[in-house]
């Protein structure tokens, strides 16, 4: 009986010795919430910026307007065709969506690799494969020779003056094809498109995934007016006043702001939070000074984070015994879906112990401990600076409302919130606490923004249908 009490009060010493440990090596990584409150200051400065015409040019988060207006109102009808594009998959659907008294929505969609060599080889080949990828769908479900309205969810920031048009403005995450920054992407896939004669699409619309996310939310509950994605990559749209988005002529009603909040701290805003960790992880990216928030956030990047963190650490002696192996020294060896499981409840010990093995390390029972509280200090800063931002958009509207309190809607998608499981848990917190007066909802929308980019479509047919009429 004594025995066993003295094992537990070891176990529970070197754990508690493990988490100072790590704590203290990542002191810089932990944000208190009066930092978190000031960087949501810092935000609604960058939004400001964004929207005004002086001001844009040099604004480093972008806040495009996107030309989305209305939101379904659940008389939109037909048969319509989404791809999605930039995501962790690339994906065609095909959405019948029916008034029937109640909204209904039937979806068949198919999945396609997306090789290193086509999204960093030259931009022809890539809109001729997803035109390929179009024509191989649509022959499959039987949809050659209709024509058919498209939706093109595409998720990369994207200049607009109508909904149904984009000019690259740059590319992010992994995708680098080579020609098609300062094109219309758009015109780009309908040329691509038009050498398949069986096939006959209009596109209708480009959405980001972050507008697609909002708007499949919407069509479930009218309160949506934010949406997020915590993917590959991560961002933010919300409805803004007309009156406040100088780029865009009227005053009247709301349009949607893809904020490109990515790209926050790249003209130096973030500089004191960003620790030697982010700036390595920079070092070797695809896209260098580019990309700072969301390299500190998202999915793409959490895994390498860890694994710097990890190398650094077993470099100063401090986990395996100072022993590192040639796996822990490769790029890309920790990705954010293992981050994900050794932060799991019950197994999540048993799973760093397997992960840390896999990568040629011999942890001890202290090591995987420690390991598991690194991931938890990365992936915890990542959800209080996605809700730093976040609170900064939920107060924007309820200033804009000129109410007291905001009840709202703020629909998410993306793998980072689907697959970690305290992710979502510790987002809402965060939020609610930096905004306590407001009484947010989340809601995850599954298949978000490929749905959207249809719904979007639906509604763009149902107006255009309209002013036929
Ligand atoms: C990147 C893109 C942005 C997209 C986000 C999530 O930040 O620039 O457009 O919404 O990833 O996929």
């Amino acid at each position: 009986m004594f025995a066993v009490h003295l094992m537990a009060f070891y176990f529970t010493k070197m754990k508690e010795d493990q988490i100072k440990k790590v704590d203290r090596f990542l002191y810089h990584m932990r944000l208190s919430d009066e930092t978190l409150l000031d960087i949501m200051t810092r935000f609604q400065a960058e939004m400001q910026k964004g929207l005004g015409k002086d001001t844009n040019p040099t604004a480093s988060v972008k806040m495009l307007p996107t030309f989305v207006r209305a939101i379904p109102d659940g008389s939109e009808n037909g048969e319509f065709l989404s791809l999605d594009l930039g995501g962790s998959k690339f994906r065609v659907l095909k959405v019948q969506v029916s008034e029937e008294g109640k909204q209904n929505v039937q979806m068949e969609s198919q999945f396609y690799p997306t090789p290193n060599e086509i999204i960093r080889g030259p931009g022809s080949e890539l809109f001729e494969y997803v035109a390929d990828c179009l024509a191989d769908f649509m022959r499959t479900k039987g949809l050659t020779h209709k024509k058919l309205p498209l939706g093109l969810t595409f998720s990369f920031p994207c200049a607009q003056t109508k909904l149904e048009e984009g000019v690259l403005l740059s590319w992010t995450k992994k995708f680098k094809a080579r020609g098609v920054q300062d094109t219309d992407v758009v015109s780009r896939l309908t040329q691509a498109i038009k050498k398949h004669k069986d096939i006959d699409v209009d596109i209708l619309a480009l959405v980001n995934d972050t507008v697609g996310t909002m708007m499949t939310c919407a069509y479930d509950d009218p309160y949506c007016e934010v949406g997020v994605i915590l993917g590959t990559g991560t961002n933010a749209c919300y409805m803004e006043d007309m009156s406040n988005i100088d780029l865009v002529e009227g005053d009247e009603g709301r349009m949607c702001i893809n904020t490109e909040w990515g790209a926050f701290g790249d003209d130096g805003a973030l500089e004191d939070i960003r620790t030697e960790f982010d700036r390595d992880l920079d070092f070797g990216s695809l896209n260098p000074g580019k990309q700072l928030f969301e390299k500190m956030i998202s999915g793409l990047y959490l895994g390498e984070l860890v694994r710097l963190v990890l190398l650094k650490m077993a470099k100063a002696g401090l986990l395996f015994g100072g022993k590192k192996s040639s796996t822990l020294l490769t790029k890309g060896k920790i990705e954010t879906r293992h981050v994900a499981l050794m932060e799991k409840y019950k197994e999540g010990l048993a799973n760093t112990r397997e992960i840390l093995t896999d990568l040629g390390l011999e942890p001890s029972e202290a090591d995987c401990i420690a390991v598991q509280h690194v991931c938890t200090i990365i992936s915890f800063r990542s959800a209080n600076l996605c809700a730093a931002a976040l609170a900064a958009i939920l107060t924007r509207l309820r200033e804009n409302k000129k109410l007291a309190r905001l009840r709202t809607t703020v629909g998410v998608d993306g793998t980072l919130y689907k697959i970690h499981p305290q992710y979502p848990k510790r987002l809402h917190k965060v939020v609610r606490r930096l905004v306590p007066n407001c009484d947010v909802r989340f809601l995850l929308s599954e298949s978000g923004s490929t749905k959207g980019a249809a719904m979007v479509t639906a509604v763009a047919s149902r107006v255009q249908a309209q002013r036929k009429q």
